[in-house]
């Protein structure tokens, strides 16, 4: 039984939907990225309905999601130029900053942490919601932990039927990976998620950019993390998944086929294709279609009984990078580079 209600005018129901925020319930929502899950980001309540709906870890902090750039100085506190220069530049966008928190943002959203990640999607919808409800909405992506993040209603409804009572559908995320986390440490930018914001996209506006060591690597628990969300496992389908990545094709096809069994799925370009094998899935030939793809192609591989998915991994650089930090984790460091 579906009991969850999918809204494809949102005028319309918008005064359902700001009651709905206001009795602390979870509303799904879509953006650019991907689909959130929100509630109100300044009641307690409904802050940890996220977590128990979710099964999301406590000391996981969500993001806070702005309606607008103007309204970021009533939760956090902007200290430098640098992080003043990325808000004028990526925002409204798909990007989060993490910030100084005031006081008002609750610790439950943060997971005790000092900082808080901003976020002002550019998405119409998103944006539209944001204005409708008028509070800030903390919203992690609309998946329970571990699974692939939700890009599209129909891969989300019954991971959330009976838990959330609205879901606004605004078609398929555009971008399909969740935005990029970055945090300004010692006056320098740093990436602790990739997104579709790159790397050399930040280096052309402030001059320099690092990348978090833990995007490509597993994360020891013991160690200091600037991100906690990377230390757990992530965007995996059910069925068992290995990453093989190599800049030539030839390679990449023999170390391919030296891992098939019967119930192998191939996830990965045309370059692939002509490989015999239980099922070839094509994600895209171009970074921004494989982004798009990803996710809810990994849910698709759970629909077959596969043994194994073999992903064709990417160059790591541009939104190759966010591609990979995701495709790592979703095949739980089982990868190859040649
Ligand atoms: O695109 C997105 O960012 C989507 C849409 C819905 O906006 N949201 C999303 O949220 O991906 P979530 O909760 O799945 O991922 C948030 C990430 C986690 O890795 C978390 O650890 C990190 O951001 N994060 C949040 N607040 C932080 C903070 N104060 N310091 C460091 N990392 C933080
Ligand atoms: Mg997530």
């Amino acid at each position: 039984m579906i009991n969850m209600k999918v809204i494809n005018d949102i005028e319309k129901y918008k005064d359902i939907l700001k009651k709905e925020i206001d009795n602390n319930n979870l509303v799904i929502f879509p953006t650019e990225t991907v689909y959130g899950i929100g509630a109100n980001a300044l009641n307690v309540d409904a802050v940890n309905k996220i977590f128990e709906v979710k099964t999301r870890a406590k000391n996981n902090p969500l993001i806070v999601h702005l309606k607008s750039i103007n309204e970021i100085s009533k939760y956090a506190t902007i200290e430098n130029d640098i992080e003043q220069k990325l808000i004028d530049t990526f925002m409204p966008g798909p990007i989060t900053i993490i910030l100084k928190k005031k006081d008002c943002i609750p610790e439950c959203v943060t997971a005790g942490l000092d900082t808080v990640g901003i976020r002002v999607p550019i998405n119409e919808i998103a944006n539209r919601f944001l204005s409708i409800v008028d509070v800030p909405i903390a919203a992690p992506s609309a998946n329970i932990s571990s699974r692939p993040s939700g890009t599209k209603v129909s891969d989300i409804r019954s991971e959330f039927d009976d838990k959330v009572n609205y879901i606004i559908d605004g078609g398929e995320s555009k971008i399909g990976l969740e935005s990029t986390v970055v945090k300004v440490i010692n006056n320098v930018p740093t990436i602790l998620r990739p997104g579709y914001i790159t790397k050399e996209m930040i280096e052309k506006v402030v001059g320099s950019c690092n990348v978090s060591d833990h995007v490509l690597k597993e994360v020891d628990s013991s160690s200091i993390v600037e991100s906690p969300g990377m230390l757990y496992r992530h965007y995996a389908p059910r069925t068992k998944c290995l990453l093989i990545y190599s800049k030539d094709i030839e390679l990449l096809r023999n170390e391919i086929k030296k891992h098939l069994t019967n119930k192998t799925i191939i996830l990965g370009s045309n370059n692939l294709k002509d490989i015999k094998c239980y099922k070839f899935i094509n994600y895209g030939d171009d970074l921004e279609t494989i982004s798009h793809n990803l996710f809810s192609y990994l849910r698709l591989c759970d629909t077959y009984e596969a043994d194994l998915i073999i992903i064709e991994g990417v160059d790591k650089v541009g939104l190759g990078l966010a591609i990979m930090n995701r495709l790592i984790r979703t095949s739980n460091f089982n990868y190859i580079e040649l």
